[in-house]
């Protein structure tokens, strides 16, 4: 049986880690010896999360971008190139919703949406190919998508999820003679701060779960131990960022010659929100 792979000394870029499922991924790298290029447009969270990285013994550093700008993304392989002088695994993470139908929505939040979860991701893909390329080591590229890429009808947020499986698979055949793998992650629900621009009543209940009583503001985030707390209480439900980061760790550790192309993640049982 061949061994999986020792991470230690390997460098990532992980986007949307100043929150949830990047946050926690970054978390998890770095526990395993790779320094991380994390961002996020937040720079106070990312700061947070770059110093708790290094408290725990890890490296990384925090490139406040906003990836609107597909080309930001550039900064963010050229910090891992010029402080570690290599890019091993690129995660194309960070991501927005806004649900609702789509005759009542508003054309800057699909703009929002296609920028962050499509427009971005291809920029970052093709960033992080190069820079691997011209590393000549073996890359890896983990692109989050979301169970609404396997749902027909989950509005304009699922028809962005559906097109990054689409450049998922199509990386893949382009990559077919590199030593690159490429690999799509399809998490349920996770209690994160995705749900920041959903309706206030909707987010409440979520609040009241977790027995914290705070003010919620649309479009910001939630205090991390209000949605910790919500997550416990509906664990049946909803998964926690680590157990998605846990599935990214699988999939980058495998052996050389094995691909693990995709990996649904789903919590016990469906949400009937
Ligand atoms: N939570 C779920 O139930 C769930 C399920 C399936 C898939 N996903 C996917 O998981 C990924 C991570 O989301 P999450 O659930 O962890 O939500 P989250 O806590 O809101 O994290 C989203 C991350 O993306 C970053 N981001 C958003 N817009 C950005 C922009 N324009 N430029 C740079 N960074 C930006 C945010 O950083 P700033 O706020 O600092 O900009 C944040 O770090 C997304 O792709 C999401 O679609 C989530």
């Amino acid at each position: 049986m061949s061994s999986t792979t020792d991470l230690a000394g390997y460098t990532a870029v992980v986007t949307g880690a100043s929150s949830g499922i990047g946050r926690a991924i970054a978390e998890q790298l770095a526990a395993h010896g790779v320094y991380v290029v994390i961002s996020g447009r937040d720079e106070t969270a990312l700061d947070a999360v770059v110093s708790a990285i290094q408290a725990g013994g890890g490296a990384a550093v925090g490139i406040p971008v906003d990836l609107r700008d597909p080309l930001t993304v550039n900064l963010l392989v050229d910090a891992a190139i010029t402080n570690t002088g290599r890019l091993d695994i690129f995660v194309n993470n960070a991501g927005v919703s806004y649900l609702g139908t789509i005759l009542d929505a508003d054309i800057e939040q699909w703009r929002n949406m296609l920028e962050t979860n499509v427009l971005a991701l291809l920029a970052g893909s093709k960033a992080a190919v190069t820079a691997m390329r011209a590393g000549g080591r073996p890359g890896h590229l983990v692109n989050i998508s979301s169970v609404a890429a396997l749902d027909p009808n989950s509005g304009v947020y699922g028809a962005t999820k559906h097109a990054v499986n689409v450049i998922t698979n199509t990386l893949r055949q382009e990559l077919v003679d590199d030593p690159i793998k490429v690999t799509s992650i399809m998490p349920g629900l996770v209690a994160t701060n995705i749900g920041r621009n959903v309706d206030p009543a909707l987010l409440a209940g979520l609040v009241a779960m977790s027995g914290i009583d705070v003010e919620i503001v649309p479009g910001e985030r939630l205090p991390d131990e209000v949605l910790a707390g919500a997550q416990a209480a509906l664990s049946e439900i909803m998964m926690s960022p680590e157990d998605i980061a846990a599935a990214v760790l699988f999939a980058v550790t495998q052996p050389k010659g094995v691909d693990v192309t995709e990996i649904v993640v789903r919590p016990n049982k469906p949400a009937n929100l």
